[in-house]
């Protein structure tokens, strides 16, 4: 079977990148990690990618200052010159530029952890609580212009239990992050290797 090539962006510590990295050990799977990019050489993701025999690259935004675009440019051609097929943002904490987003349109997916379009942005945890909220969770979706926007690929839900807190909730709705993200990937795997 030809795995579709995919390239996970992180910012962090990476869990979402190691369920990725660890669903794509199923030899049934349809897709690979080829790559890890971040762009903070401090991403704690990067060590256990390399552990795994992932190629790793750091693009830090940092040196390119306000200039979005030279950064994204080079992460573009990261990319390219890597075959890659799909992009997987897991916790990559950078707004992205239109040019980075068309120029995967279709083939770059994000997770955010709450049901969208509830709760956009960050800390969506403490927001779910603090608006009393009954149930919580995590989606995975298209990258569009929008932030946290995009067409809906999958949910997970989980129930807010009476004395929940951040970090309690959290660690509930990560772990059902990564399932859901290891199944919405393979999902769009699944109809790349069908369009190809
Ligand atoms: C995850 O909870 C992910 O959903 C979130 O950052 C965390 C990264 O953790 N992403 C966003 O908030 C994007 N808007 P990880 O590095 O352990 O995967």
């Amino acid at each position: 079977m030809t795995k579709v090539k995919v390239a996970i962006l992180i910012s962090g510590r990476g869990s979402n990148m190691a369920a990725l990295i660890a669903a794509a050990k199923d030899r049934a799977y349809p897709a690979q990690i080829v790559l890890v990019i971040a762009n903070l050489a401090d991403a704690g993701g990067l060590a256990l990618a390399a552990a795994q025999g992932i190629e790793t690259a750091v693009i830090e935004h940092a040196p390119f200052g306000k200039d979005r675009l030279a950064h994204e440019r080079m992460i573009d051609a990261k990319l390219r010159q890597a075959g890659i097929e799909i992009v997987a943002l897991a916790g990559y904490m950078r707004v992205l530029t239109p040019f980075l987003v068309e120029a995967w349109a279709g083939r770059m997916i994000n997770i955010h952890p709450s049901l969208l379009p509830a709760l956009p942005g960050l800390h969506t945890h403490q927001r779910a609580l603090e608006a009393g909220l009954e149930k919580h969770g995590c989606t995975v979706h298209l990258v569009t212009a929008g932030v946290d926007e995009g067409p809906i690929l999958g949910q997970a839900k989980v129930d807010i239990l009476p004395g929940d807190t951040e970090a309690s909730l959290s660690a509930r709705v990560l772990e059902e992050e990564h399932k859901l993200y290891a199944r919405c990937l393979a999902d769009l795997a699944k109809t790349i290797t069908k369009t190809s």
